[in-house]
């Protein structure tokens, strides 16, 4: 079963990433690696150095393609042969992309970062307040 987690914000753009086996889907922007699109989008991926040396978000890419910010992801040959990325230095590059992301975990809508899963509501009345002049 999908769950679509931000349909509201996704552009032309956009790729299309799922993440399995949950069935979870999101928008992932071109200029946005795939560890910060899931994050965007409320869904926490295993992590730690977020510039492809640690290997902690290593997962398997089952469709789309991807292209690298770094010229030397910590990845053998063969592991990008049978398809192992680093989602965390990984921009999508042809979609729809399926990220094999077991671990991954829906962040509750209170830690989601505003504007994604759950948006917090908005205080009017903090807005609408005027600043009053110091000089008065
Ligand atoms: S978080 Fe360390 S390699 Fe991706």
């Amino acid at each position: 079963m999908h769950k679509d987690l931000d349909p509201g914000s996704a552009t032309a753009d956009d790729f299309r990433l799922e993440i399995a086996p949950q069935g979870w889907q999101l928008a992932c922007r071109p200029d946005q690696t795939l560890l910060l699109a899931a994050l965007a989008a409320g869904v926490r991926l295993p992590h730690s150095c977020r510039n492809g040396t640690c290997r902690a978000c290593m997962s398997r890419l089952t469709q789309g393609r991807i292209r690298y910010r770094i010229e030397w992801p910590g990845l053998l040959a063969e592991e990008k042969a049978q398809g192992w990325i680093l989602p965390c230095v990984a921009y999508a590059c042809e979609g729809p992309l399926q990220l094999q992301a077991p671990q991954a975990q829906a962040l509750a809508p209170r830690e989601a970062p505003p504007g994604t899963l759950s948006p917090p509501a908005v205080d009017k009345s903090v807005h609408s307040t005027r600043m009053e002049d110091a000089s008065d």
